[in-house]
């Protein structure tokens, strides 16, 4: 997740900005930078990217006021290489940067590899101002393509440069003070910004906006301020702090700070007392970074859809496959490839696809696939699944499919990873940063997005209109179902408690919820190391019936669906030989609650979609068992989160 910091004040702003920097590490990024506002004089060459731009010069409408120039600083990798990179012979006094007003970033990917040019901040051609940005311009195409009809070239891959251009535009067609530029053009977006600008016409200002992505103000002593993506960069300044809420705008000054609605309305603003340290801060209030995970799992989901679809038109709109829909949507033969909990997301997959598009699903383990030389036909597509993109046996997979001519697909959430890169086309998770090792807003999110593919591969072939709108509507409300659920965090940390000692546990589902049946064991072995196992609920009379009895806590998904009578007769099986039987099923089902020792209730949904719901409570107890049995959650031992060897 991206990162924000702004300072201005009377200190040099470039160690405050890179402090800050470091202490936004925590949220995981890939690239980051600063710009400051340096006394006047000319700006060196080669102005845009590693080095300092802007000239202080205003051109077109605006108004010029010669006070200061732009000194820009960006670097891929981390910040410490950004601080050697400042450390340099750039600067007008033989290294770093000399100014005290100024904004830094650090970049998560999301639009456009890692690298410097796509690092943060962006600057119009003549570095009037730079801009930081965290969010997603979801309109950010059309916009682009507008003003490149107007002859403006783009140097990045990014959404934000897109932003930046508009302000521009806005501002050269207008003559626009650059504050009513920004709430100009910002009307023009559609999608989830926190923003800060710096101005080298006006040293004496910093403008912030929200709407989506937090943004907090911090009221120093002295005419200091300070600007933060979250608290955390702020706390060793200032613990008075003034929180922007979504469609505000702030214009922060040394001697003071103008708060107002995108639409001009003035604000009167409460400051507030921060009473976290910084620890709480970075792990958002939570004890782990796991359980903010799963916590943050509606916002992530409602990012992972942003801008993909639209319910209204019946449309799904995955830009990132546009060129190979066609070939995708009439394959003879899908072939999804994953790891871990990545391949319980493939499972998913398979009925999704198979259900929606009518088209025939395999799903293996990469390890499997990578080494058994498979057949593949044309016509047939692979598409590896990952979180991380590093996955050393998916990526072996997608090499193989692709030398053996297939098209080759990837379902990633960090941009510009090596299996991003590598495959022919592919689909973002938007997930955000996943720190802790247990993944879990990473399946929901690659089930989500298997689930707009599935639909996509469906559109025009075998859904009609109103059946597309009918399940669209659906992916769409998942995300309060989701707020609702994770509500419900305490009655599941009850549940872990009485559970907490048992030895073995053993996971049954159907249908949907067979993958996450197994994913449910996944989650507790791996964090709580108790042994579990999942199993197709069908299975259990081929075999793990003999486990049973009153030591063995029995954990179904039982949801009032297509396979729900037959569940049902599986869980009255275990309830006979005194198994202790933990049930997930719909809100208002009670008709299960004498046969139970717990029920979990989820919120209603279509079938297809309730993976997304009966994970939920699964990742909840996994999680507070774990903490419960004194386990390290985030790093539980022996395991990593990215798996590059085999
Ligand atoms: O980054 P990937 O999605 O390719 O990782 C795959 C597995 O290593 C990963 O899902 C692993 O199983 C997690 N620890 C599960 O929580």
């Amino acid at each position: 997740m991206c990162g924000i910091v702004g300072y201005i004040g009377d200190r040099e702003a470039e160690e405050i900005l890179v402090k800050g920097l470091e202490r936004l590490e925590y949220r995981g990024y890939d690239s980051a930078g600063v710009a400051v506002v340096e006394a006047g004089g000319a700006a060196p060459e080669g102005a845009a990217g590693n080095g300092a731009v802007g000239d202080g010069q205003a051109k077109g409408g605006a108004a010029a006021i010669p006070s200061g120039r732009l000194a820009v600083r960006k670097k891929k990798g981390k910040v410490g290489q950004l601080r050697e990179a400042l450390g340099g012979t750039n600067g007008p006094r033989g290294g770093g940067l000399r100014g005290s007003v100024g904004i830094g970033h650090t970049r998560w990917a999301t639009h456009g590899a890692p690298s410097d040019v796509n690092a943060h901040p962006h600057t119009p051609p003549d570095g009037r101002f730079a801009l930081v940005h965290n969010g997603i311009i979801e309109n950010y195409a059309a916009l682009k393509e507008r003003l490149q009809e107007k002859g403006r070239e783009f140097e990045s891959s990014t959404d934000t440069e897109v932003l930046v251009h508009l302000i521009d535009d806005v501002q050269q067609a207008t003559g626009l003070p650059l504050e009513e530029a920004v709430r100009q053009a910002l009307t023009q977006t559609v999608g989830a910004y926190g923003i800060v600008v710096a101005s080298a016409e006006n040293p004496d200002f910093l403008i912030a906006a929200r709407n989506g992505s937090p943004l907090i103000l911090g009221v120093g002593d002295d005419g200091e301020h300070f600007i933060g993506s979250d608290a955390a960069p702020l706390i060793e300044h200032t613990r008075q702090v003034v929180y922007l809420e979504d469609g505000e705008m702030a214009v922060v000054r040394r001697d003071g700070y103008d708060v107002k609605t995108i639409e001009g309305a003035d604000l009167e603003k409460e400051i507030h007392e921060l009473e976290w340290d910084l620890e709480e801060i970075e792990k958002g209030g939570y004890e782990h970074f796991m359980l903010k995970e799963i916590m943050e799992q509606p916002t992530a989901l409602e990012d992972c859809m942003r801008g993909r679809i639209n319910p209204d038109k019946g449309q799904v709109l995955l830009g990132g496959l546009t060129e190979v829909m066609d070939r995708l949507g009439s394959a003879d033969r899908v072939i999804l490839v994953a790891c871990g909990t990545s391949w319980h997301a493939a499972l998913v997959g398979e009925y999704l696809i198979e259900s929606l598009a009518k088209v025939p699903v395999e799903v293996e383990y990469a390890s499997e696939f990578r080494y058994r030389e498979p057949i593949l036909r044309e016509g047939d597509v692979v598409i590896a699944i990952s979180q991380s993109g590093e996955t050393a046996d998916t990526l072996a997979a997608v090499r193989e499919a692709q030398e053996r001519g297939a098209l080759a697909l990837g379902v990633c959430n960090v941009v510009g990873s090596t299996i991003a890169r590598e495959t022919d086309a592919g689909v973002y998770l938007h997930a955000g940063p996943e720190i802790g090792v247990a993944s879990t807003k990473a399946f929901t999110c690659q089930v989500c997005v298997l689930a707009m593919i599935a639909l996509a591969m469906a559109e025009g072939r075998t859904l009609a209109d109103d059946q597309m709108q009918a399940h669209l509507d659906a992916l769409a409300g998942v995300p309060d179902k989701v707020r609702t659920e994770l509500k419900r965090d305490e009655e599941v940390a009850d549940l872990a408690k009485v559970y907490r000692y048992a030895a073995n546990f053993l996971y049954l589902g159907r249908g949907y919820n067979f993958p996450v049946a197994l994913e449910g064991a996944l989650k507790l072995k791996e964090i709580s190391y108790i042994h579990a196992e999942g199993y197709p609920a069908a299975e259990m009379k081929h075999g793990p019936i003999a486990l049973i009895d009153r030591f063995m806590p029995v954990v179904f998904i039982a949801m009032k669906d297509s396979t729900y009578d037959k569940v049902v007769s599986n869980i009255e099986e275990v309830a006979a030989r005194d198994g202790a039987v933990i049930a997930i099923t719909n809100a208002d089902n009670h008709e299960l609650d004498d046969l139970c020792e717990y029920v979990m209730r989820v919120p209603e949904t279509m079938e297809y979609l309730s993976p997304l719901l009966t994970v939920v409570p699964l990742q909840l107890m996994s999680y507070h068992m774990a903490v419960m049995r004194g386990c390290d959650v985030d790093q539980p031992r022996n395991l990593a989160k990215s798996v590059t060897v085999e």
